[in-house]
């Protein structure tokens, strides 16, 4: 058999696998997905526990965590629900990035008190893990088996969410991120069906929310924003929600940090994180959670701060195929004038992006991140997204291992990073690929 040389394989690689994902992408775009009744604003999550107890289900499991729990999160929705007649099971021992060994126990529970509804209150952790409880206990199948696309074939019961994070989207997406701890890996479960029927957006619910989790939660929003945004399948309806998400995180995000009890702020954010989910749902993400999903499963960064960390670097990485794109992101965020020429935008763009992060504390290294642990890494995010993701460009192992030695903790420091981030990225370039049509600006 005869070789291909490195540069024509890939190529090759990069345009077939377009043509699959475009392909890919026309499929997804005609599948129906529901999207959830919204309550927003104070008091909503014991407007929901009333809407819930007059569906009069048997038995609800509320799912949460510990944390959530002991800060009396779940209090008025559990009273609206007493209220209206309805009885609870609580499942309060989600930890972070939801287990599959946590779900089991959950699964074990539901069915043990023969539940009928599945009410998640917390972060992305508790809202995964009820979501996967759901369908597993449906389909009788463990949560690893369902990993992947509709690998379920009976429906789950009703779910319903409120999120006490303003980040992951997940009270309206179609997945659910769970994480296998033996193998140190993070499988996605999807399926329209996993889409919450009601979510309550409840800003008192996040007055108390850690500012290092604020601001890891907010980035997570926003990289979902401008994932969608850059992708291949993203359509009209999916750019208004990226945009609207985008503007909302650069004008309240600084504010939900510093101003923690700022209910307008919590709720513009809780609404950017939702609007930014209804995005990605669609238009799917890309190369910042590919590598955010393999650091975060092997040295346990929260999920939102891998994603901020890693942000600007891809978005450098990805150079001109993005520009375009990038300059209308500019102008939301309000970091360029409409007009200008896209690769000052694109640029004034990625520098509002780490300013956003400096102001927030986010450190500009990954913690735990090892060199020799590079080439791993870099090789799994590669084939994450190059299997699962509308990438707008495809980018080389070497190009994503480039991308994590500059956030190598002996290597980002704060000032130095700063100075030197986009010059040391230019020279991490060369061995561009770009896709046929890319960086038209689409
Ligand atoms: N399903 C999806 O579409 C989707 C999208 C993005 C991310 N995710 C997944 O979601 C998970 C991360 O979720 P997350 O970022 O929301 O973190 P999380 O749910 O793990 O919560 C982070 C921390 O914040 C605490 N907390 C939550 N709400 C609080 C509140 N109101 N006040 C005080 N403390 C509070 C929690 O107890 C926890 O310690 C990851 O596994 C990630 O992969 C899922
Ligand atoms: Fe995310």
């Amino acid at each position: 058999m005869i070789e291909m040389p490195g540069v024509v394989a890939d190529v090759v690689r990069s345009v077939g696998l377009s043509t699959a994902m475009k392909a890919a992408g026309v499929v997804t775009g005609l599948i129906p997905i529901p999207q959830p009744v919204l309550l927003v604003g104070p008091g909503a999550s014991a407007r929901l526990g009333e809407a819930v107890a007059g569906f009069r289900h048997r038995r609800v499991m509320v799912v949460t965590d510990a944390a959530v729990a002991v800060r009396g999160l779940a209090k008025p929705f559990l009273r609206a629900l007493a209220r209206g007649g309805t009885e609870h099971v609580l499942f309060d021992a989600v930890t972070a990035d939801a287990p599959i060994p946590v779900i089991e126990r959950g699964v074990a529970l539901f069915r043990k008190r023969a539940c009928d509804a599945i009410v998640a209150i917390g972060g992305g952790s508790p809202m995964d893990a009820a979501k996967v409880i759901a369908y597993a206990a449906a389909n009788g199948k463990s949560p690893a088996a369902l990993a992947g696309y509709f690998k379920g074939l009976r429906s789950p019961c009703p779910i319903y969410a409120v999120p006490t994070t303003a980040g992951t989207g997940s009270e309206v997406t179609v997945a659910a991120v769970i994480s296998d701890p033996e193998r140190g890996k993070k499988l996605v479960v999807a399926d329209t069906r996993l889409v919450p029927a009601m979510a309550a957006l409840d800003p008192e619910l996040h007055a108390g929310l850690p500012p290092d989790v604020t601001a890891a939660t907010g980035m997570d929003a926003l990289t979902h924003a401008v994932e969608a945004f850059l992708g291949q399948w993203a359509s009209e309806a999916t750019d208004r929600l990226a945009l609207a998400a985008t503007g909302l995180v650069f004008a309240h995000l600084r504010t939900a940090q510093r101003s923690p009890r700022s209910l307008a702020a919590r709720e513009h954010m809780a609404l950017a994180a939702t609007w930014a989910g209804l995005a990605f749902t669609r238009a799917n993400v890309g190369y910042v959670h590919a590598l955010a999903h393999q650091v975060g499963a092997r040295y346990h960064v929260p999920h939102g701060l891998a994603n901020a960390i890693l942000l600007p670097h891809v978005l450098r990485a990805l150079g001109p195929a993005v520009s375009k794109r990038l300059a209308i992101l500019a102008v939301r965020a309000g970091a360029a004038a409409e007009g200008e020429r896209p690769a000052t935008a694109a640029r004034r763009f990625i520098e509002a992006v780490e300013a956003l992060n400096r102001d927030l504390a986010i450190p500009t290294a990954m913690p735990g991140l090892r060199e020799e642990d590079i080439p791993a890494l870099a090789k799994a995010a590669c084939h994450e997204a190059d299997t699962s993701y509308p990438v707008p460009k495809y980018l080389s192992p070497a190009e994503c291992e480039a991308i994590l030695r500059h956030v190598l903790p002996a290597r980002a420091g704060p000032a130095r990073k700063r100075r030197t981030a986009a010059a040391s990225h230019r020279e991490a370039r060369p061995a561009t690929r770009r896709r046929p049509g890319a960086g038209s600006g689409r």
